[in-house]
């Protein structure tokens, strides 16, 4: 099938005005989701990759709390052009987002059924007749049992698997072209993540829904996406397939990361690696590689200079002054 993009992130900065002065949590992202795909995003807690979503649907305040810089474009239109009222068009119709926390977006004093329909009844021209059927139809999809019944219920009544799949039926009621999922499954035990995860791949086949998946857990990555970007610290320090991301990842910080994966068969006993050290603040930000403090391979090099994000054998994407160095000497 032919590549077709749907969003095209181009240079995206998000700063923040805080009480400490400016930081910038997002630093010159760039990226393309084709239709239909399923973009994988990871790294570690503080690496930015709540804010990056965020930003895509201009959801922080832009008078007081935050400023964007860079396009956002979806199907050729710049986002950040658009007055907010048309932003409000967009989020839920072309572009919807599922948070981890399902109670934190459900109302408690309304039914499941209410919160369903109204945000479909905003986007589509349908009467609350037609529209409760639709929540209903929508329940059945995320596969919660008794739909009709269900409906009817609050927010409390169900299980947090339950309300996460209520969330992503508001999500999915208006068919989005793109669907952003942060974090969804990270509450969840892994049986109903394992359901969910599958949901979402099959409404990826079905409606063609292209999806960005944020999640720190590199085992669901393998599971549904074809395409990885590494984010560390505000920015990306690899882009490549899934294949390459386990065959030969190319980044220390993505190889520190991979190291982390619990795994399934074998030793579980055997300790887990976890990378020294921590996610610099974003008011102490390194002048060079910004990974240089808890690289094993950093040198003079590193700590001074910051490297740029290089293209790579096609389509890979690699910020690190030696990842080349370290693949041959690794081989050899
Ligand atoms: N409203 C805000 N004001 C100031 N800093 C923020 C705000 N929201 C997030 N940040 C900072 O942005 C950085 C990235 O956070 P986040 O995107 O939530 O990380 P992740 O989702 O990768 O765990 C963190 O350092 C966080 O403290
Ligand atoms: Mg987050």
């Amino acid at each position: 099938m032919e590549k077709q993009p749907l969003l095209n992130v181009k240079n995206l900065r998000t700063h923040f005005h805080t009480e400490r002065g400016r930081v910038t949590a997002v630093d010159g992202i760039s990226f393309q989701v084709d239709k239909g795909e399923i973009l994988g995003v990871v790294g570690e807690s503080g690496c930015g990759k709540s804010v990056m979503s965020q930003s895509i649907m201009r959801l922080f305040d832009e008078k007081y709390t935050a400023e964007y810089e860079g396009e956002i474009e979806l199907s050729g239109q710049n986002m950040l052009d658009l007055p907010i009222s048309q932003m409000q068009k967009i989020r839920g119709n072309d572009i919807s987002m599922i948070f981890q926390d399902p109670l934190s977006s459900l109302n408690p004093v309304y039914t499941i059924g209410d919160q369903i329909s109204e945000s479909i009844m905003l986007h589509q021209n349908v009467t609350k007749k037609e529209a409760k059927e639709k929540a209903i139809d929508m329940l059945r999809l995320t596969g919660i049992p008794a739909p009709e019944k269900r409906v009817n219920e609050y927010p409390h009544q169900l299980s947090g698997g339950m309300q996460q799949r209520v969330m992503i039926a508001m999500a999915l009621s208006c068919q989005p072209k793109l669907l952003i999922a942060d974090e969804p499954t990270t509450a969840l035990d892994v049986t109903i993540q394992s359901q969910i995860l599958d949901l979402i791949l099959e409404l990826n086949e079905k409606l063609g829904m292209a999806v960005i998946f944020i999640t720190h857990d590199l085992g669901v990555v393998s599971e549904i996406c074809s395409r990885v970007m590494v984010m560390y610290l505000g920015q990306v320090v690899e882009e490549t397939d899934v294949d390459s991301l386990f065959s030969k990842p190319l980044h220390p910080y993505t190889k520190g990361l991979m190291k982390s994966i619990p795994q399934l068969e074998g030793d579980r006993s055997q300790k887990l690696h976890v990378i020294e050290g921590t996610v610099p603040s974003l008011d102490n930000i390194p002048k060079g590689c910004r990974y240089a403090d808890r690289c094993p391979f950093a040198d003079e090099l590193c700590k001074e200079s910051a490297p740029e994000l290089r293209t790579y054998d096609g389509d890979k994407k690699v910020r690190c002054w030696h990842f080349e160095k370290i693949a041959q000497h690794e081989e050899g």
